[in-house]
C-alpha cells in the first residue's frame, strides 16, 4: 500500500494526537495479551506498523536490554528519538518490501492489517518471520460489529455524531479498509498453520482518549466528508465542538485481539 491510499497518512499533523489515543485506548489491552503469551527477557519482537513509540518501548521494558525489539511502518516520522537501545526503527512496507530476518518470538500489529490492502500477503511475511514456537498477536476494530459513535443516540448532537461516524466509515471502505475484518483473525490465524489461537474483544464506550481520537480523526478526514457531501462543514464544525467539550459519549469499533502460536 502507498502512503496515498491510507487515509489516515501520519504526514498530517493529526497523526501525533491519534498515537496518543490510541496508546492511553489500547496500550493496556496490547501488553495483557503479551504477558498471557508469556514474554520474557531475551524476546525478539516485531512490531509492525508501529506508530508511534508507545508498544515499541512497553515491549522493549518487557525483554529487557538482551532482547531486541524491531520497529517498522511505512511513516516513522512520529516514533520519536529518545527510545531504548534494544529498539531498532526502520521504515518498511510489510505487504511489499523485504522482510526482516526470520526467528521471531513474537510478532505485533495493531490497526494495521485492516487498511493493507494485500493484507492477506502481509499476514503470511508475518507469519514466517516466527520461530517455530514464536507468537503471532494480531489486534484490528471490527468496525461494523459496533458501527457507531455514540451508543445511546437520543439527543440530535448524539445522532449528528453518528451521521459523521457513518460518513467516516463510507470514507474507508472507499480506501479498501475491512471493515468486518476483525472477527476473521481467529480463522485467519487458524488457516496460517498456526495452533493455540485465541481471541477476545475490548470495547471502549465512554473513554476520554476515544473522543481524543475522535477529533484527530474528524479534523483529518473532514475535508473528504465535506467534499463528498457526506456531512457539511457546519455539521463537522457543530460536531467537533461537542466532543471538545466533553458533551458527547464517543465510542470506538471493538478492538478484536487474537493470538497464534507457530508450531
Ligand atoms: C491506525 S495506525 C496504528 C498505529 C499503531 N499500530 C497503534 O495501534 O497505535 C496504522 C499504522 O499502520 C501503518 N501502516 C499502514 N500500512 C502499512 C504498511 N503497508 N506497512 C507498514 N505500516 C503500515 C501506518 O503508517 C500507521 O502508522
Amino acid at each position: 500500500m502507498s502512503t496515498d491510499s491510507y487515509l489516515l497518512e501520519n504526514r498530517a499533523p493529526d497523526a501525533g494526537t491519534r498515537f496518543v489515543a490510541l496508546s492511553a485506548l489500547f496500550d493496556g489491552v496490547t501488553m495483557r495479551h503479551v504477558d498471557g503469551i508469556g514474554a520474557r527477557a531475551g524476546w525478539r519482537c516485531w512490531e509492525v506498523g508501529a506508530g508511534g513509540p508507545g508498544v515499541p518501548r512497553l515491549l522493549a521494558e518487557r525483554i529487557g536490554p538482551t532482547g531486541y525489539v524491531l520497529a517498522t511502518d511505512l511513516d516513522v516520522s512520529w516514533m520519536g528519538t529518545d527510545l531504548p537501545g534494544n529498539v531498532e526503527v526502520r521504515r518498511h512496507d510489510v505487504a511489499t518490501d523485504a522482510p526482516p530476518e526470520p526467528g521471531f518470538d513474537l510478532v505485533h500489529a495493531r490497526l494495521v492489517l485492516v487498511h493493507v490492502p494485500q493484507r492477506d500477503e502481509a499476514l503470511r511475511r508475518m507469519v514466517a518471520a516466527l520461530r517455530p514456537g514464536g507468537w503471532l498477536l494480531i489486534e484490528d476494530f471490527d468496525v461494523n460489529l459496533q458501527p457507531l459513535a455514540c451508543l445511546e443516540a437520543r439527543q440530535e448532537a448524539e445522532q449528528r455524531a453518528n451521521r459523521v461516524r457513518a460518513g467516516f466509515r463510507e470514507l474507508l471502505a472507499q480506501r479498501g479498509v475491512d471493515l468486518a475484518y476483525g472477527r476473521t483473525l481467529p480463522r485467519r490465524l487458524r488457516d496460517a498453520g498456526l495452533t493455540d489461537v485465541a481471541a477476545d474483544a475490548f470495547e471502549p464506550v465512554a473513554l476520554p482518549a476515544a473522543a481524543a481520537l475522535e477529533i484527530a480523526n474528524v479534523r483529518q478526514v473532514a475535508p473528504a466528508l465535506i467534499s463528498q457531501a457526506r456531512a457539511s462543514a457546519e455539521e463537522v464544525d457543530a460536531h467537533l465542538r461537542a466532543v471538545a467539550a466533553g458533551q458527547l459519549d464517543i465510542a470506538t469499533p471493538p478492538l478484536i485481539s487474537a493470538r497464534g502460536r507457530h508450531p
